[in-house]
C-alpha cells in the first residue's frame, strides 16, 4: 500500500467490545488501549507503525532496532503518543524493561523470525509476527513448538486473510461453488531484479519463501491447508552479479505442487521482465468453474452459477494492512483466534522451504531442478 493510500485513508476506530479486553490480554492492563513495542524498524515496520498510528485503541511504548537510528525512526512515526516511545536497540532488554506491554510487533528479516517472537510470546505477550514463520524448517518447528505453549495470541503477516477478494472467493471454494479444485495456477513477475537483503539466502530464505509464501498460503488456503504431497521445481539466477553468487537468493523459479487428490498448483515467480509480463496472477479451477482470487471474479461454467455472486460481495481491493492490525486489536480484545494462526502460517511457510529445497542443493550451493516430498521436510505434525 502508498504512502498516500495510507494517509488518506480514514481513521478506523476500534470494535466497541474494548472494555472486554482486559481478560484476554497476556499482560493484563486496567485501560482500554493496547499497549505495543515493536522488533524491527526497517522498511516493514516503518509501514505497520504508520499503519498502527491511524488507528484507535492502540498505543506505541517503545519500539526496537539493532540500528540506533531506524529505532529512532520507529519512534517519531509515533510522536502522537504519550509518553514518548522509547528506544532499545536489545530487544530482550525492551521486553525485560517494558513491564506494560500487551503485544509486541516482529518485523525484522525472514531468517531473524523465530529468535525476536520466541521470547515476546514467553514472555506472556500477545504477538503479530511478519510472514514467514521463519527460514528452516528447524526453525519453523521451534517456533510451533514455542507458539503451541505461549499464552498470548500470535497473528502473521499473511494479509489477505483480511481482504475482501480473498475471504470472499475462498467462501465460495470451500461452499462447492466452483466443484473440486483440480488446479491452481499463479505467477509473480517483476520488472526489477532481486535486490537488498534478498541477495542474502540465508536472511530471506530465498525469493520465492520470502515473497511468494504469500501466494503459497493463498493456494494453501485453498486446499483447506491440506498440504502438497510433491513439488518438482527449477530456480536460477538468471542475470549476472558481483561477488558470490552461490549464496544469492534466486530471481527465476518454476514450480509444481501436487496435492493428494492429484490437484496441483503451477506457478512461476520470475524477476527482469519486460512490464507487460509483470504482475500477479492466482486462479483455482474446479470442476464446475474457476475463480480469479486477486481480481474477485467467479467464472461458472454455462449454466453452474451467478457470475456476479463474487464481484458483488468485495465492496474494495486493498493490501490488508490496516485490517489486519485492527483485526489484531480486535481478536484480542475478543479472545478470538487469528484467520491466520502458527497451524496455518507453519504449513504455508514450509510449502515456500519445501519450493527452495525442490530447486536449491543447500550442500552444493547450486540452483537447479528436482523434486521433494512433504513427508521428507522433517517438519514436526
Ligand atoms: N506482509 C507484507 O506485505 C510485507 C511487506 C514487506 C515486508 N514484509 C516482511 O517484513 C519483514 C521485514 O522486512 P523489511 O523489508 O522491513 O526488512 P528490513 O531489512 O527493512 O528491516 C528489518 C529490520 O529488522 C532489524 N532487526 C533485525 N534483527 C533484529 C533484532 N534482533 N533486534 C532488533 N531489530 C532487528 C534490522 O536492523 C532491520 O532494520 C520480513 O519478514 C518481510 O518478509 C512483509
Amino acid at each position: 500500500m502508498s504512502e498516500h493510500s495510507l494517509n488518506r485513508r480514514r481513521f478506523i476506530s476500534a470494535s466497541a467490545a474494548a472494555a472486554a479486553m482486559s481478560a484476554a490480554r497476556g499482560a493484563s492492563s486496567a485501560n482500554d488501549e493496547i499497549v505495543l513495542g515493536l522488533i524491527g524498524c526497517g522498511g516493514r515496520g516503518q509501514t505497520l507503525l504508520r499503519a498502527i498510528t491511524n488507528l484507535k485503541g492502540f498505543r506505541v511504548a517503545a519500539v526496537c532496532d539493532l540500528i540506533e537510528e531506524r529505532a529512532q525512526q520507529g519512534a517519531m512515526i509515533g510522536e502522537q503518543y504519550k509518553p514518548a516511545v522509547r528506544t532499545y536497540t536489545n530487544y530482550l532488554r525492551m521486553l525485560d524493561a517494558e513491564k506494560k506491554l500487551d503485544a509486541v510487533l516482529v518485523a525484522t528479516e525472514e531468517g531473524n523470525h523465530a529468535k525476536c517472537a520466541i521470547p515476546v510470546l514467553e514472555a506472556g505477550l500477545h504477538c503479530f509476527c511478519e510472514k514467514p514463520v521463519d527460514t528452516t524448517v528447524e526453525k519453523v518447528n521451534q517456533f510451533t513448538l514455542a507458539a503451541r505453549k505461549a499464552k498470548g495470541l500470535l497473528q502473521f503477516g499473511f494479509q489477505r486473510h483480511y481482504v475482501p477478494a480473498f475471504v470472499e472467493g475462498m467462501k465460495l471454494i470451500q461452499t462447492g461453488a466452483i466443484g473440486d479444485v483440480t488446479f491452481m495456477q499463479g505467477k509473480w513477475h517483476w520488472s526489477s531484479d532481486v535486490g537488498g537483503r534478498y541477495l542474502d539466502l540465508i536472511q530471506s530464505g530465498g525469493w520465492f519463501l520470502a515473497q511468494a509464501c504469500h501466494h503459497a498460503d493463498v493456494m494453501m488456503w485453498a486446499m483447506n491447508y491440506q498440504p502438497p504431497v510433491k513439488c518438482s521445481a527449477m530456480g536460477a539466477i538468471t542475470e549476472h552479479v558481483e561477488g558470490e553468487p552461490k549464496v544469492r537468493a534466486e530471481n527465476h523459479s518454476a514450480l509444481i505442487f501436487e496435492f493428494a487428490n492429484k490437484a496441483f498448483f503451477s506457478y512461476t515467480h520470475i524477476m527482469n521482465c519486460c512490464e507487460p509480463f509483470t504482475g500477479e496472477q492466482l486462479w483455482v479451477q474446479g470442476q464446475n468453474g474457476g475463480i480469479d482470487l486477486p481480481a474477485a471474479k467467479l467464472y461458472p461454467r454455462p449454466g453452474m452459477g451467478d457470475t456476479n455472486a463474487y464481484a458483488e460481495a468485495v465492496t474494495h481491493w486493498e493490501n490488508g494492512t490496516y485490517e489486519e492490525l485492527e483485526a489484531f486489536g480486535n481478536h484480542i480484545r475478543e479472545n478470538e483466534k487469528p484467520r491466520i494462526d502458527i497451524e496455518k502460517a507453519r504449513l504455508s511457510t514450509l510449502m515456500g522451504i519445501m519450493g527452495r529445497h525442490a530447486m536449491y542443493n543447500e550442500d552444493a550451493r547450486e540452483f537447479g531442478m528436482s523434486s521433494v516430498k512433504w513427508d521428507d521436510l522433517g517438519a514436526i505434525l
